[in-house]
């Protein structure tokens, strides 16, 4: 939904360099639309089979933008229990809610079956005796699925892949059967399903079916025991187009190739994040100084590592534009933020226009693990966030003030 008409970027119908003015910078901009052709095109894919499509809010749990998921009858995928709060609180069906993690704490593992979610991912032998202990407490049961670790390597970041042999993740392939055995000694745990989640930022859909071969291998072992597996909750990891040349597979490659590998009679769940708001937020950023230094060109912006890591953290790519056409000269330049670390940085060695101080960029595709990244670091104010839909622009979370910073201090 970004296009130049004339010389001005847009986002929908709105130019971006009015948002800068109106709200100021540095702000994270979303295309609603964006996200509901997104979230149509895992629905779309989906409708041969009965199941959920369940959005990672780690990736982005600003309250507006998990309404707008929620109305479309999303369901979602939790890491914590404010994460829950976060989607309960937005209007989730807390039948649609499910839950991960590696290190849940048995208060949030209360408020989960307090606020009956529908299934706790289990990730180890001990995590399932916490579950079952605090169910039969409460005098519930828990439905749960065990987290799988399929042992397959994707090409990706490897601090994103989560689903290789000596991660932290999930139940070791190897006990899989002997987890779901344990499982159906204990009194107050229902088993509902299966889950595995290999990565993200994947291009390849291999990656996924040879996963999900590995786990349908479990199923099948798991129901000659007796048990039944209804739900394949496959997780997240559908990769998106940072770079020119980059391939993506669609929801609906992926999804129908997945579907092949199981039997007709299951239901699924998939966890996508960065494919539903990645490529449907920006952050607006602007030219506070230029400068060179060591035969470099610096554009120093007031964006920070605080405010998307992903450059720092991974090395990751976002395009950089200028919001304005206005010269065809380029120049090489790294652009960088005020933070106090040469780590600071959203691009490095980028041509770009000549851009004047006082111009804005735009840091493109940064809707996913940007702002649910970013922290006060330099103490700098969490920033605007706005919501676009057609022509008109919503204020969905106020810059902080510097009140903010110190609010929850006891001095
Ligand atoms: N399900 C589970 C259990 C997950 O751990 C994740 C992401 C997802 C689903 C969603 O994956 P997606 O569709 O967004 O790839 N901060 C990193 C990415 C961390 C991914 C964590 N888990 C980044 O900025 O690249």
């Amino acid at each position: 939904m970004l296009k130049f008409r004339n010389d001005d970027l847009y986002i929908e119908n709105v130019k971006l360099s009015d948002i800068a003015k109106e709200y100021g910078t540095s702000t994270y901009v979303y295309s609603k639309q964006q996200i509901i052709s997104n979230f149509e095109n895992y629905k779309k894919a989906m409708v041969l089979r009965d199941g959920l499509i369940c959005f990672a809010c780690k990736t982005n749990s600003s309250g507006a933008i998990l309404k707008i998921l929620a109305g479309l009858g999303a369901g979602a995928d939790t890491t914590s229990g404010g994460e829950i709060y976060r989607c309960l609180k937005a209007g989730f069906n807390p039948s649609n809610i499910v839950y991960a993690g590696v290190g849940k704490t048995a208060e949030e593992i209360e408020y989960a079956l307090k606020s009956k979610i529908f299934m706790f991912n289990v990730e180890s032998f001990e995590e399932l005796d916490i579950i079952d202990k605090i169910a039969g407490k409460m005098k519930r049961k828990a439905n749960i699925a065990f987290r799988i670790n399929p042992y397959v390597n994707p090409d990706t970041h490897s601090y994103i892949a989560t689903g290789k042999k000596g991660t932290k993740f999930g139940i070791p392939y190897e006990d899989a059967v002997k987890a779901y055995l344990t499982a159906k000694k204990k009194k107050n745990i229902s088993v509902v399903g299966i889950h595995y989640h290999i990565g993200s930022q994947i291009l390849e859909v291999e990656p996924f079916v040879v996963a999900a071969k590995k786990i349908k291998k479990i199923v099948d072992e798991v129901e000659m025991n007796g048990m039944w597996i209804s739900y394949i909750d496959c997780g997240g990891g559908l990769g998106i187009k940072y770079e020119k040349g980059e391939k993506v597979p669609s929801p609906k490659c992926l999804i129908s190739e997945i579907f092949s590998v199981f039997d007709k009679d299951k239901k699924f769940i998939f966890e996508p994040g960065r494919s539903i708001i990645g490529n449907a937020g920006h952050l607006l950023a602007k030219v506070l100084y230029r400068k060179m230094s060591g035969g470099k060109s610096f554009l120093i912006t007031d964006v920070g590592m605080n405010d998307l890591i992903r450059p720092t953290l991974y090395d990751a790519y976002h395009e950089i534009v200028p919001v304005k056409k206005t010269r065809v000269k380029k120049v090489r330049s790294d652009v960088v933020g005020p933070i106090c670390e040469s780590g600071d940085f959203m691009g490095k060695d980028r041509m770009l226009p000549i851009v004047d101080q006082g111009e804005y960029l735009l840091v493109t595709c940064a809707g996913a693990y940007g702002a649910a990244m970013s922290s006060e670091y330099n103490s700098r104010p969490p920033l605007a966030e706005v919501l676009v839909d057609g022509k008109q622009t919503k204020l969905i979370r106020k810059r902080a003030s510097y009140k903010d910073l110190v609010f929850n201090e006891i001095l």
